[in-house]
């Protein structure tokens, strides 16, 4: 049946949207893999929330966190077959797609949440997005979560020598396989609610990831050692099914990206915040050694790492990485 918008102020919403059946309202499923109390988590439920509420019911988003429909990978192929409407994936998950996008995952490429955000939005950024859309996801926002971090089992990690032999949990990224194999250490692809299970019975020994995700999965209970690097940016591509976006009616649309742009904004704080508190959560807990990356040790890693950006050039092109703030002439 047609849907009757009216305007009210500055807002449209559809007349007696009471009346609607489950059939004539939309459904927006959305998917993640991480915990509520988490930057993504708490981005997902107020989007959904004032979504609900500026269309009056209208449109209703359903959020399923926790890799409660999906795993990592998973929700990729439930986006583009259209079981979701809605994922927040890794920056570095989505390069199973669209391999330019492990331009995120360059190690220290990034100084602040902020160059981040600036990369998406530059030429590049813009590149990337477009890509996205070539493969059916449409993009929609960047949401932020913060620096990974190092933790491992057995010993600290400081100079690059220690990472020798040791074998660490990724996301699927070559660029983050690549960035272990020049450490001389070892990587296993393990979707986000395999990690705490991997490094509890050893499969693995080490991993990469932010303060909020460790605390998330209880990574800390399981490792003994943290080096506070900030070696490399975690953020998430906010992408709809692209038919299923098309298709949405013009006010809907508008509905969503003025959410988004004022969630987005919100949630930026939020990350830093939920990292701050989580950081805080570790040391509090006293069970694993806290190592701060020194100047030299940075400069250490960098050497050692280095090469990645001309393995990246090599395969995709300088155009994309020129536009990382540090490198820009
Ligand atoms: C991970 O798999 O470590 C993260 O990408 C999880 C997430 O979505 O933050």
């Amino acid at each position: 049946s047609t849907i009757l918008f009216v305007s009210c102020s500055a807002k449209t919403y559809p007349v007696d949207h009471e009346q609607l059946s489950e059939d004539e309202r939309i459904v927006i499923r959305f998917s993640h893999v991480v915990g509520e109390d988490t930057p993504k988590g708490l981005a997902s439920r107020r989007f959904a929330e004032l979504v609900e509420e500026r269309t009056d019911g209208y449109v209703e988003v359903q959020v399923f966190p926790n890799s409660f429909l999906y795993k990592d990978g998973e929700e990729l192929d439930a986006l583009l077959d259209g079981d979701v409407q809605m994922i927040a994936p890794a920056t570095s998950k989505v390069s199973s797609i669209v391999p330019e996008w492990q331009v995120m995952d360059l190690p220290f490429a990034f100084d602040s949440e902020l160059e981040a955000k600036e990369y998406i939005s530059s030429p590049a950024g813009e590149v990337l997005k477009k890509k996205l859309e070539q493969k059916g996801m449409y993009y929609l926002s960047y949401w932020d979560n913060g620096f990974k971090q190092m933790t491992n089992k057995h010993h600290s990690l400081q100079d690059p020598k220690d990472f020798k032999d040791v074998t660490f949990r990724i996301m699927e990224s070559e660029l983050l396989e690549e960035q272990f194999k020049l450490l001389g250490a070892n990587s296993q692809v393990e979707t986000f609610d395999q990690v705490f299970s991997v490094l509890e019975k050893g499969h693995v020994q080490a991993q990469e990831n932010t303060f909020s995700n460790i605390v998330n999965k209880n990574i800390h209970s399981v490792q003994d050692y943290m080096t506070v690097s900030n070696h490399g940016y975690l953020g998430y591509l906010v992408i709809m099914n692209a038919d299923f976006w098309e298709d949405l009616p013009d006010e809907v649309q508008m509905i969503i990206l003025d959410v988004l742009e004022e969630v987005t904004e919100w949630q930026a704080e939020l990350a830093k915040q939920v990292n701050q508190d989580k950081y805080k959560t570790l040391v509090d807990c006293n069970c694993m050694k806290i190592h701060q990356l020194s100047e030299t040790e940075k400069k250490q890693w960098e050497e050692a790492l280095n090469p990645l950006y001309d393995t990246y050039i090599e395969r995709f092109g300088a155009e994309y990485i020129e536009y990382i703030p540090k490198l820009k002439q």
